[in-house]
Formats: structure tokens, sequence, C-alpha cells
């Protein structure tokens, strides 16, 4: 009788100790059947971030790829909405695409996508189609180690806490705003919550958009989120991914914060986002 791990249609090789895979031998363009998105989940969800280097894939490969995994989320902020295909958001600084595009250029801090929403993404899926030379990496921490290396104290007074998410599309996309807008979206989440497939507690604040603890006076607020981003951007929780033309990433949107480097903004960038619908966060 042959393994389980020998007959999957794919080849699973991890990218480094803090986590994240390379799947390798499957064109990801072509119908994928049950039992193989079955696999691809379990792979997905034991490595949180996974790599599928080498596809060619136009929009429409991309969306039926992304469905196996969930229904598509219509792109929410309308500065990047594309008629043809709502879910799709052009994260690039190329100026002639004709379409709508987002995150152009420069670092980006560590962050959650659509954290600031009452629902964010599962799952986001990232495609490269052009790479500038040095630079634009994006660097993937996993939330469930940072969790659970807490000191014991920390973890008890976290618990039940929850924090709000801000983020704004027209001022500082980026870094860290120094002044809020009123009008930008904004949502209380849990500052640890559990992961609905896995069961495992992950980390749910970040850098770029969590602002403050609710309950907390704003000293206090500010010094533990402090000491929790500096505890989840260690070294030892990230790995930093160089794009090769042609990468497919998904990352789980749940359990895993990621970051940009910066880049020269005379080279091109363009990368092609999908993200699948969530649940609202659970404690
Ligand atoms: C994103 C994002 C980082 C990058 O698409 O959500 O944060 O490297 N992208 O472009
Ligand atoms: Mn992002």
């Amino acid at each position: 009788m042959p393994m389980v791990a020998d007959v999957l249609p794919f080849k699973v090789s991890p990218l480094s100790g803090a986590l994240g895979a390379t799947i390798g031998g499957i064109d990801l363009s072509q119908y994928l059947d049950a039992a193989t998105v079955a696999a691809l989940r379990r792979a997905w969800l034991e490595n949180v971030i996974v790599v599928f280097p080498g596809q060619t894939l136009t929009e429409t490969d991309q969306e039926r790829f992304c469905r196996n995994f969930g229904e598509l989320e219509i792109v929410r902020s309308a500065r990047a909405q594309d008629a043809g295909h709502p879910s799709i958001m052009l994260i690039t600084n190329v100026r002639d695409t004709g379409k709508v595009t987002a995150l152009e250029n420069g670092e980006m801090y560590f962050h959650y996508d659509q954290c600031y929403y009452e629902v964010p993404a599962d799952a986001t899926i990232l495609y490269a189609m052009e790479v500038p030379k040095e630079g634009g990496h994006t660097l993937f921490a996993n939330c469930y180690t940072a969790y659970e290396t807490l000191p014991g104290d920390v973890k008890r007074r976290i618990d039940g806490l929850k924090a709000l998410n801000y983020y704004d599309y027209r001022r500082d996309p980026t870094v860290r705003p120094g002044t809020l807008n009123p009008d930008a979206p904004r949502w209380a989440h849990p500052v640890v919550r559990t992961h609905p497939e896995t069961g495992r507690k992950a980390l749910f604040i970040n850098r770029l958009m969590t602002i403050s603890i609710e309950g907390m006076d704003a000293v206090e607020s500010g010094e533990l989120l402090t000491f929790l981003f500096d505890h989840m951007e260690q070294a030892r929780f990230i790995y930093e991914h160089k794009w090769t033309v042609g990468d497919l990433m998904m990352w789980d949107n749940r359990c895993s914060i990621h970051a940009r480097t910066d880049f020269d903004p005379s080279q091109r960038r363009m990368m092609r986002r999908i993200t699948v619908r969530g649940g609202a966060p659970v404690v």
C-alpha cells in the first residue's frame, strides 16, 4: 500500500523553520479535483503560507483556483475595484494598466489584511507578475508561535481583550498613521483569536493597523501593544519571501501577518491579489 503522501499529486517542501512551504509539481491553471483541493487545504493550514512557483495564470485562472478555498471577497475599497473582476486588486506601481491600483510603493509595516472590517479575509492569494531586481520582498510572521511563546503572565493579561484596528486608504497606506481620519474604517477584534479550523490560538494585532486596546488608558495600551508587536516581529517567527515571476503565494490571514521591504519606485512591480471571504474572528 502506498502511503497517502506518496499519492499526493504535488510535492510539499518547507520554506523555513518559522512557517511556510513550497508546493511543486502542480499546474494551478488546470481544474483541481476535490481530493487535491482537500490535500492542498491541509498543507496550507499546517504551513500557514504556501507558495506555488512557476505558475502562468490569467485573471480567470486565479479566480477559479481561489474559489476552491471559499467565496471571493469583492474589493471593498471602491478606489481599487475592477468592474470585470471585482475581486481582483492590482498591487502595483505600474501606471499604464488602465486599472485602479493599490499599495503602489514602499516599505509596508506588518499587518493583517482587512482587520479593520468586521469580517477580515481568511486567505489572501498574491500572484507575482513583475518584480523589481532588488527589494519588494514580503515578510511573513507566524502568529501562532508568537502567541505560544509569550510569557504566561502576558497571556493571562491579554486574555479576553479586544483591540481597535483602523486603516486609511488615502493617507499613510503603508505606515502607521500619526493622526486618525474620522472617515476611515475601523473595527475592534479579539487580541487573541482561535483559528476555526486548526483550533490554535494566534495573536490578532499588528503594528500598521492596531491603534489601541479597549478599556485601557493610552499609555498602558501603547506600551502593551509595542511589547506585543516587537515580540511578534522577531526573526525567529519570520520568513522573508524574495519573489520570482510566476510565484503564487497563499497566506492564512487568521494566523499570519505580513510586511513589505522597500524597493526602487522606478522599477516595475506588479502583483495580482484576490482575498477569500472569512468569518468574524472568535476568541
Ligand atoms: C497585500 C500586501 C505586500 C506586498 O497585498 O495585502 O500586503 O508585498 N502586499 O506587496
Ligand atoms: Mn497586506
